[in-house]
């Protein structure tokens, strides 16, 4: 692969999908994109088609169809500077009995591999993707990345095992890490199996929204560009510890009947709602506590949740259209 225009070469796991196919699209104003997604149809791939249709064809833009867990050596590889490592099996509802295998694969040993595949290739910045997941029903909120982790879900454990993987890398073989819990990410792209995805579609289409639980669990909503902006701000600021972790937040509680109140508002339909037990691993309350990355790296939020939501629900109306 040759270098384009002089920029710096990074990977993106994941590339395909909601969150990495952004975080892609904004690197590629400055680096040299390897994207890397295996097409799992953990959701409806006409999604993860769609978000790389948007990046694909331009000439800083390389994408490999590959699966982390083998993923061997790439020919012609040019000298990487970094690795955002997205590609997980994501989903918490979903991580328990036999659901776990995938889990297990893709989270432990594929974060494993890519470590792996870092210190081979001699990368010098690895940026893992974890999630809020990993504080289970945190005593403290908001929650401080010193707080206790306790995750009461498989998926939690599997994301919490990719940090102390990183963690032990980071250690063993001196490349720099930052893990990075993001706290519930939203905006265009949202995965379907996720709550705002879901109600803006009963909302808009009359179908059904099954509520897991009382609705009074609440959320720390994050946008979609302020999560890859937390990204590139995590691999561009030099770091002195080998190995950090930042909350990835953006900055209001939401409890579920606010959010299902905001969408009908801003659909001007009323949702019908079956009220359903609440799921196993379901925390109730999630709340970053961000000055740690506000101090470090400088970055918080820019987009109100109203604003993304809007943002959101146009993206979920022109799919419909
Ligand atoms: C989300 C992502 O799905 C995880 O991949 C991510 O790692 C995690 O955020 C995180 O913050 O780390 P979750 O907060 O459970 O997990 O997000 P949703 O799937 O959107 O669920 C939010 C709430 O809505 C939960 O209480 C859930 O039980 C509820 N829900 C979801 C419903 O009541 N009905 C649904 O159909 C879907």
């Amino acid at each position: 692969m040759k270098t384009v225009s002089g920029k710096d070469w990074v990977i993106v796991t994941g590339a395909a999908g909601f969150i990495g196919s952004r975080l892609s699209e904004i690197l590629l104003k400055d680096y040299n994109v390897i994207g890397i997604d295996n097409f799992h149809d953990y959701y409806e791939l006409t999604f993860k088609k769609a978000n790389l249709k948007r990046i694909h064809g331009r000439n800083t833009f390389k994408f490999l169809e590959r699966d982390i867990t083998s993923l061997g050596k790439l020919d012609d590889l040019p000298t990487l500077k970094g690795i955002f490592h997205l590609a997980a099996q994501p989903g918490v509802r979903e991580s328990w009995k036999d659901g776990f295998r995938s889990y297990a694969i893709n989270n432990v040993l594929g974060t494993q591999q890519m470590l792996d595949f870092a210190v081979r290739t001699g990368t010098e910045r690895f940026i893992y993707s974890s999630s809020s997941s990993v504080y289970g029903d945190s005593l403290n909120t908001p929650t401080k990345e010193i707080d206790k982790t306790s995750p009461i879900s498989p998926y939690g454990v599997s994301k919490l095992t990719g940090e102390l993987l990183a963690n032990s890398y980071a250690k063993t073989y001196g490349i720099k890490v930052r893990s990075l819990r993001y706290f519930t990410v939203y905006g265009p792209g949202q995965r379907p199996d996720m709550a705002i995805h879901r109600i803006i579609n009963a909302s808009l289409n009359g179908s059904v929204f099954e509520l897991y639980g009382d609705g009074t669990q609440s959320r720390d909503f994050t946008y979609v560009d302020d999560v890859a902006d937390a990204n590139i701000q995590a691999f561009e600021t030099p770091q002195e510890e080998n190995s950090e972790v930042f909350n990835v937040g953006g900055g209001q509680g939401i409890s579920l009947f606010d959010l299902i109140l905001a969408i009908e508002q801003k659909t001007g339909s009323k949702l019908k709602i079956n009220v359903q037990q609440k799921s196993k691993g379901d925390v109730q309350v999630t709340m970053a506590d961000i000055s740690a990355i506000e101090l470090s790296l400088g970055w918080k939020p820019q987009i109100k949740f109203i604003d993304g939501l809007d943002k959101q629900v146009n993206w979920q109306k022109s799919l419909l259209s």
